[in-house]
């Protein structure tokens, strides 16, 4: 008789079977996954700390693989915040490992992308791979690793420490990898475009296997304030996060439970809650049982009077940084930018900024070019299933006096604590009512701007016509009538061409 087996896999396991999940679906995708995820880790390192990124790429070829593959080493190297020595190991070689789990806004989720990265470079080409770190105190750390998948720990090859003199801090990571860079040039390098675009405070540079360089220069050193660590919301939890909370609680009564691990519940809130869901205030936490716990998370949605979540863990690019970096990457003839007030789905905190720009080096094409980023990350893949293309699409842009043959650009750009990705290999966002709304007024709000300049440049473009007419015909005119009056001298025209002039330029 056949015997059924069971057995456990490991986190990294699971996710070296599953790696297109996490969107290393095929090699160029691979490559694009790898360079973006180590290059996110990178801006967050740098911005954890407030210090204007300066990140360097460098892809170079290796060897062939098979025909349409090769092999690369790609190096990423940044001046952010370092990694501390005894969290090197796990940082890159655990998955499911690392210092982002706290609720603010960060790029960074699930402590994966970079090692998913390695990972695939690790099953692709056998290498291990090195991390160099300093956290700008006396000492540079130096790691040759792998993963051991099938136990997901970090196998360390070697380790040296070398002597920090300049006191460089930072962080270079470099491996090896299977890919195939060009196919997927067109993507790294409109990823490496558009993340300038919302990171204009940011120093890239990329040199891709030819040798060829692109330079992304900032043109700000001023950044985004910081997001602020938040506890969670009422309206956000569930009975697992409940649990966890109420085996950490050092507090005895539901009252102090509530007001300290709650975001946005105050000593009233509280109270009004417990009578509300009939709960006593001096009950123990670590008494309820399955089942009260389980009512408490349904009695905690269904309140009313929580305040909404406050805007403090969140670091939106802000109106005057999305201007400067729609204008420094696209030249544009015209920009208009907004930002929403923060909302809420599901009881997390979200902010929508959007940008319509119009002309300069905007090519035409036919319909508009979207942009669309969550936390300064921009999205590339999987457009049409996201939430903002279908806001776009839905919107009556000819009220507006926008035609899809325009020369247009829009940009859409949510952050949140946990922003609503469909996948965890983070492409596209989903269509949830609330996002939605705030997606859509923010479009209406810009779209309103575009229109007043759209219309006045109509009314310039009718106005130099006129003058052209004008000035074409009326020394024609004059000439003609002086000769039928049998005059000599002609009627100045030049008055009467300044005059038309000036109304015209009056109105413009
Ligand atoms: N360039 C870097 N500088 C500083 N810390 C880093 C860097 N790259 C990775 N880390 C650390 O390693 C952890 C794991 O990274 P990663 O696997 O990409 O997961 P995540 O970014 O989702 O946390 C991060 O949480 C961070 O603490
Ligand atoms: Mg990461």
């Amino acid at each position: 008789m056949a015997q059924t087996t069971f057995e456990e896999i490991s986190a990294s396991d699971f996710f070296y079977r599953n790696r297109d999940i996490a969107g290393f679906t095929n090699p160029s995708r691979a490559i694009f996954a790898a360079i973006r995820e180590l290059v996110e880790n990178s801006l967050d390192a740098a911005e954890s700390l407030k210090i204007p990124p300066d990140i360097y790429v460098r892809l170079s070829y290796e060897g062939e693989a098979s025909k349409e593959t090769q092999i690369y080493r790609l190096r990423v190297e940044d001046n952010g915040i370092g990694v501390p020595p005894r969290h090197i190991p796990s940082a890159f070689g655990q998955v499911l490992y690392g210092s982002k789990y706290k609720l603010k806004q960060q790029r960074g989720t699930f402590g994966l992308g970079g090692k998913m990265a390695l990972l695939y470079g690790q099953i692709t080409t056998h290498q291990p791979a090195t991390i160099i770190s300093s956290t700008g105190i006396t000492k540079i750390y130096m790691y040759k690793l792998m993963i051991d998948i099938q136990r997901n720990r970090p196998l360390i090859l070697d380790r040296k420490i070398l002597l920090n003199k300049e006191q460089w801090r930072g962080t270079i990571v470099e491996f090896t990898l299977e890919g195939d860079y060009f196919r997927a040039m067109p993507k790294i390098l409109d990823y490496f475009k558009q993340t300038a675009m919302v990171n204009p405070y940011a120093n890239l540079t990329f040199v891709d296997p030819k040798g060829r360089l692109y330079k992304l220069t900032r043109i700000t050193k001023e950044m985004p304030e910081p997001p602020k660590e938040t506890k969670p919301h009422p309206y956000g939890v569930d009975v697992e996060l409940l649990q966890r909370l109420i085996q950490i609680t050092p507090h005895k009564n539901m009252l102090d439970f509530l007001k300290n691990h709650f975001h946005r519940v105050g000593e009233v809130t509280a109270q009004k809650f417990l009578e509300f869901s009939n709960i006593s205030p001096s009950k123990n936490p670590k008494k309820l049982t399955h089942e009260e716990i389980v009512r408490l998370m349904h009695m905690l949605k269904k309140f009313k009077d929580f305040l909404a979540p406050d805007a403090s863990c969140l670091s939106p690019l802000g109106e005057e940084l999305l201007k400067a970096g729609i204008i420094k990457e696209l030249k544009p003839e015209f920009v208009a930018v907004h930002q929403r007030k923060p909302a809420t789905y599901a009881g997390h905190p979200f902010i929508v900024e959007v940008g319509i720009a119009y002309g300069g080096e905007i090519p035409k094409k036919d319909g508009f070019l979207i942009y669309r980023f969550a936390n300064r990350i921009p999205l590339l893949y999987d457009e049409a299933s996201d939430v903002s293309v279908k806001v776009i699409e839905a919107m009556n842009w000819r009220r507006y006096k926008v035609t899809p043959d325009m020369p247009i650009a829009i940009m859409v750009h949510i952050c949140s604590t946990k922003v609503p990705y469909k996948t965890v290999g983070k492409e596209f966002i989903a269509d949830r009512p609330e996002v939605r709304r705030e997606i859509a007024n923010g479009l209406r709000e810009v779209a309103r701007q575009i229109q007043r300049f759209l219309t006045r440049r109509e009314h310039v473009d009718r106005e130099k016509k006129r003058l052209g007419v004008f000035s074409k015909y009326l020394p024609k005119i004059a000439q003609f009538s002086a000769k039928l009056a049998g005059k000599e001298k002609l009627p100045d025209i030049d008055k009467l061409l300044r005059s038309v002039k000036r109304f015209g330029a009056e109105e413009t």
